[in-house]
């Protein structure tokens, strides 16, 4: 492939990943978004195999590598369940960050191509800067995996002294960095590499082994926007433009997303970096604010029915547990019986609710839930005075007033979904323990709640044989 069809090739690509990244922006258009996107990586995965720097030796290497590596993406794929997918993509975001470190040495030790003056301390900024965002990235996002993945407790680890601790790296790396540019050779500008990755990795777990477990989401964007920048570092190493352009694309969709989040859970992005929120194992209630008094009024599947067969406005509001328990199908199947009867019901979601962006759009969307009836927080919250029977499937933060009526809960400020505001609200979950936050929910001891104990698939497969009989 001549030099212009690839160029003309990756051109394609580019258009076709913004337009996979606006078509993902909307669950009605996110399929064909995928389409894009995949369209516009085989274009860019043929466009670079068969283009101008690859020679027909290297291409057996290349099919090998693909191989192994669609086999494992495959396999991962099938296995993953869907609770599990910010795991995966932490994990992910590692290996993005491993290949720029790599990447970055190999483009250091290669005498084929020899840049001299300017041109030589740009690409020699570019592997400095590259390998040191891929350092962070890879060590970050590997201690990320493992507080998802509960192997490393959720719990911030502050040591005394850390900003500090992050200063003196800092300056230690601009100190190599200068010494590195001024190496008169390969051999002579290696230590500082090696020190500059070392200190890279460091801060990358010491980064996030900071940042306690209800803030999580926005470090996993956070690392997906570094995984961005290193890759577009990468492509700025190998001189190629459609790494540059896509790297930029990742970096910066990531770190709006982490700005969105982090709006969403009321956090300044700057105290999240700083670290220290959230217990992060969500299982003791009550760290901080006031402890909710009173007694909660359980409720059984037959008589949650009934009151959902009374009702004219129902609003459903799905959480974590829903995620978990897989109910979402039937939910839809009660939701269509329901609608059959003429009660009007609407599902309220909440930015954050479940584990990822976008985590009960998917599940409602797999269920085949019609789109029109699935509404943002912002969307539904002034409705809930005017609604018989709000019923939250599995949610607990999101629902949760304190995050508005308690300065000193460890939420406070957070916007959440005002279920209380409902003639009833029923909550359906397994016991009285707390969310994601660690945070005790008053609503639960509200006089209009009641609570459906039982795993919320089997609870709601009692509610629509009740609702069916
Ligand atoms: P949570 O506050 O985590 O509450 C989920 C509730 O579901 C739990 O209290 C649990 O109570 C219940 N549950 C678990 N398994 C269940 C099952 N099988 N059946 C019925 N209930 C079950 O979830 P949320 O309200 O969706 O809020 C999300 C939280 O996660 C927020 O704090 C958010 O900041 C954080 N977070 C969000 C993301 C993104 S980006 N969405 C990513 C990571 C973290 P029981 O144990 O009593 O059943």
């Amino acid at each position: 492939m001549s030099a212009s069809l690839a160029t003309v090739s990756y051109l394609g690509a580019i258009i076709l990943f913004i337009l996979s990244l606006g078509g993902l922006s909307n669950p009605e258009t996110a399929r064909r978004g995928n389409l894009y996107g995949i369209a516009g990586m085989t274009i860019a995965v043929l466009a670079t195999v068969f283009g101008p720097r690859v020679t027909l030796a290297g291409i057996p290497w290349i099919v090998g590598a693909m191989l192994v590596g669609a086999s494992i993406g495959l396999l991962a794929a099938k296995k993953v369940q869907m609770t599990q997918m910010p795991e995966l993509v932490a994990l992910m975001h590692s290996l993005v960050g491993l290949a720029a470190c790599l990447v970055g040495f190999a483009s250091y030790v290669d005498s084929s191509v020899a840049f001299s003056g300017a041109e030589k301390v740009i690409h020699e900024i570019e592997i400095y800067v590259g390998i040191y965002i891929g350092a962070v990235t890879f060590s970050g996002s590997i201690v990320a995996f493992g507080k998802l993945s509960g192997k490393i407790g959720g719990k911030p680890m502050l040591l005394p002294g850390r900003h500090a601790i992050n200063l003196v790296g800092a300056l230690v790396v601009i100190y190599y960095g200068y010494a590195f540019l001024q190496a008169p050779s390969v051999e002579a500008g290696m230590p500082a590499l090696i020190v500059m990755t070392a200190i890279g990795l460091l801060f990358g777990i010491h980064m996030v082994m900071a940042i306690g477990g209800a803030d999580m989401p926005v470090v996993v964007s956070m690392l997906n926007s570094y995984s961005g920048w290193a890759a577009a570092a990468t492509g700025f190493m190998l001189s190629n433009d459609l790494l540059i352009v896509v790297g930029a694309l990742v970096g910066s969709s990531g770190a709006i997303l982490s700005y969105i989040m982090c709006r969403a859970m009321n956090r300044n992005f700057i105290s999240v970096i700083a670290g220290g929120f959230g217990t992060g194992d969500g299982a003791k209630a009550g760290a901080g604010g006031q402890a909710p008094q009173g007694e909660v009024t359980a409720i059984s599947a037959v008589e949650t029915a009934e009151l959902l067969r009374e009702a004219k406005n129902v609003v459903i509001v799905p959480g974590y547990g829903m995620a978990v328990a897989q109910a979402q199908h039937t939910v839809y199947e009660i939701t269509k019986l329901l609608r059959e009867k003429g009660v009007n019901v609407r599902f309220g979601i909440h930015p954050v609710a479940g584990r990822m962006p976008g985590h009960m759009n998917v599940l409602l969307a797999e269920a085949k839930v019609p789109y029109d009836i699935v509404l943002e927080m912002d969307e539904i919250n002034d409705d809930f005075p005017d609604t018989d029977v709000s019923m939250v499937i599995g949610a607990n933060d999101i629902v949760n007033p304190s995050a508005e009526d308690d300065p000193a809960s460890p939420i406070a400020g957070m916007p959440v979904l005002q279920v209380w505001k409902a003639k009833t609200s029923i909550v359906m979950k397994r016991s009285m323990a707390s969310g994601y936050a660690g945070v005790d929910n008053p609503l639960f001891y509200k006089d209009n709640n009641r609570m459906l104990f039982g795993d919320a698939k089997k609870m709601l497969d009692e509610v629509l044989a009740a609702l069916k009989g």
